[in-house]
């Protein structure tokens, strides 16, 4: 069943059910080397389905859930291995679209969910979104409308000596900071990548159809002369205040400030790829720590232009 989140529509199961669990890897395609988070109604359900339960973890709970923040803390025994890829731990995260929160109040389990997308493709943010790219594959969709916050949630291990950020998401580096103190975000994550990045570890790709390219806002010229370099084909560009006046280039204007940034992201997404253009362009927002989560996914639907 897919329902709504604040962050993203969610392809849920019963997390203490293999067989359930393994339909939503087979819905999606996606690998089972890729750790599935596990969604609760609150605290209590929580220390339920982790085997501890670190003061950091409560100190982060009390702050953010629900919300869009998942804690990645020692698996009980009653999560099965496949949700966590074999793994040890365990996601933990209590969502706060109502909808969500009442399916998980009433269900007073733990649902298995990763976002409603095939593997590799982009998040729904709609429920129209997931009826569009999983159809049959899934038997039915809560509509909850567009998702409040509209990128996936903060990932943060509570398993390593210092907290660290797995994932950038919908609550930000420095509000965890001023919770619990330090705090590590990984490198990838950043956008460092390096050699030694060990398999399933790669930059994963949530792209459109359409190839996507990515550029800096200071990098215009470059951007123009892509454009130039397609002719006549048309070119969907997400821009930050700076149109491209050619009759080829359909302008998609992206709000400045991050929080609006990241609730149309995947939509403006998903509506330019429908259109089937020659190529899509990114433009990067400033390479600020507010604006991380939402640069974060960019690289990972956009390859860089390049010279
Ligand atoms: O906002 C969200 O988090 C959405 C909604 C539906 O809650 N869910 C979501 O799930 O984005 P998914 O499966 O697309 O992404 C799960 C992320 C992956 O990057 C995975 O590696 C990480 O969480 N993850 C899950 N369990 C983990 C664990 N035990 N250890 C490390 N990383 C884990
Ligand atoms: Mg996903």
């Amino acid at each position: 069943m897919a329902f709504p989140t604040e962050t993203v529509y969610g392809l849920g199961a019963d997390a203490t059910n293999s067989r359930a669990v393994e339909k939503i890897f087979l819905a999606k395609g996606r690998p089972p080397t890729n750790p599935l988070i596990v969604h609760i109604a609150g605290v209590a359900q929580a220390r339920r389905y982790a085997k501890a339960w670190p003061t950091t973890a409560q100190r982060l709970a009390d702050a953010f859930w629900p919300g869009p923040l998942t804690l990645v803390v020692p698996r009980a025994p009653s999560i099965c291995p496949e949700v966590s890829a074999g793994l040890d731990t365990v996601g933990l995260r209590c969502p706060r679209h109502p909808l969500a929160l009442e399916l998980l109040t009433r269900f007073d389990g733990a649902v298995a969910a990763p976002s409603a997308n095939r593997s590799n493709r982009i998040s729904p943010t709609t429920a129209q979104h997931v009826a569009d790219d999983l159809g049959d594959r899934v038997d039915l969709i809560l509509d909850g409308g567009p998702c409040d916050v509209g990128i996936e949630s903060t990932v943060i291990t509570l398993c390593q000596a210092v907290p660290t950020i797995l994932r950038p998401g919908g609550v930000d580096a420095e509000a965890i900071r001023k919770i619990i103190g330090s705090v590590q975000v990984k490198e990838q994550t950043l956008g460092i990548q390096t050699a030694s990045v060990s398999p399933g570890q790669h930059l994963r790709h949530y792209s459109p159809q359409a190839p996507c390219y990515r550029f800096e806002a200071d990098q215009a010229e470059l951007r123009d002369r892509y454009i130039a370099s397609l002719g006549e084909r048309s070119v969907i560009l997400l821009a930050i205040g700076n149109e491209v006046a050619r009759p080829s280039v359909q302008t998609i204007q992206m709000p400045d400030d991050p929080e609006a940034y990241a609730r149309h992201l995947y939509a403006a997404l998903h509506s330019a790829d429908a259109n089937s253009p020659a190529a899509i362009l990114l433009e990067m927002p400033p390479d600020l720590p507010r604006w991380m989560a939402i640069r974060d996914r960019m690289r990972r639907a956009a390859r860089p232009l390049e010279y």
